[in-house]
């Protein structure tokens, strides 16, 4: 991939690996030359999708992997750093140096998609349960795709789905995940002065291992997808249970369909197929399944 190794003692290849390793006991096998944790990139869901790009078809009319596909699938790039980070509605994801992990990997799914949000929802509740499993703090998630700490946002998820060039649909996915581990939001850009934030404050004496994180949530995550439908139960109950949205003001705004005007409402929670339900102000009740939810200022 033509990038430099990180060498951080908390943060390289080979403390993935011992991390993962003591993780998964075997249950999920990584290949070493489909791990990479480099120093800086432009952004890892580039990088990779660029890889895929440059493949032909992953996935055979039968549904089988294909050759390419194996090659490719669970390929993980993960750097301390980010030139060009984007996130959702290709929005700028600040990756500075130091303070967090951005990280993405290739998933070729093995079976139809069943819910559209499955790979979001499971990516989410991964990030949250790794944190807490490592530090003790409970995160929450703020619907759909953002993890909460302190009324702060710490971590980002973008899920995107890639066609190869003559195939009719999806057949794989670049799953990327930002955390910001201790951030100065005195040092943060004006327009995430307020908003961002680390999972542990900047003068906090805990230590979180940078690799140990990547390694837990990565292990979360390839469980989640390769269980599949049969953990969504799970999993969606863990999504519910940690919304930060329970209870609020908020606005929506539409990001598909013709009426894209944003209008207020109140949450009502999560159900059983990870939509939002909202509460409007002529008391109507909507299912959301997309859509941007910014809390209702005071
Ligand atoms: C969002 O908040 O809208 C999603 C942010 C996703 C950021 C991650 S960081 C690793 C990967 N590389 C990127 O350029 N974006 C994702």
């Amino acid at each position: 991939m033509n990038l430099t190794e990180s060498t951080a003692p908390d943060f390289n290849t080979e403390s993935f690996f011992h991390y993962f390793e003591e993780e998964s006991k075997g249950m999920i096998q990584l290949e070493r030359e489909k791990v990479f944790v480099a120093q800086t990139v432009d952004s890892t869901n580039t990088r990779l999708k660029a890889l895929l790009q440059e493949s032909g078809t992953l996935v055979d009319a039968d549904g089988t992997m294909t050759e390419q596909g194996s090659r490719l699938h669970k390929t993980i790039l993960a750097s301390a750093s980010q030139s060009s980070g984007y996130g959702r509605l290709s929005r700028s994801f600040y990756s500075p140096d130091q303070n967090g992990i951005y990280f993405s990997f290739i998933y070729i799914p093995q079976a139809p998609l069943f819910n559209p949000a499955f790979y979001t929802v499971s990516c989410a509740v991964a990030v949250s349960l790794a944190v807490e499993e490592l530090t003790g703090i409970k995160p929450k998630i703020k619907w759909v795709n953002d993890v909460y700490v302190e009324n702060r946002k710490v971590c980002g998820i973008l899920s995107e789905g890639f066609c190869p060039p003559g195939a009719d649909r999806v057949q794989a996915m670049v799953i990327g995940i930002g955390i910001n581990l201790r951030t100065d939001t005195l040092a943060l850009p004006e327009e995430i002065k307020d908003k961002a934030g680390g999972i542990l404050d900047s003068t906090s004496k805990k230590e979180c291992h940078r690799a140990r994180l990547l390694a837990k949530t990565m292990f979360k995550c390839l469980s989640f997808l390769d269980e599949g439908c049969d953990c969504w139960k799970n999993v969606v109950g863990e999504y519910k249970k940690r919304s930060y949205l329970d209870g609020k003001i908020v606005s929506v705004t539409p990001i598909v369909g013709e009426n894209t005007n944003a209008y207020q409402a109140k949450v009502i929670g999560i159900n059983d197929e990870a939509e939002l339900e909202v509460e409007c102000e002529d008391g109507s009740i909507k299912k959301l399944s997309t859509g941007e939810v910014t809390l209702h200022e005071n």
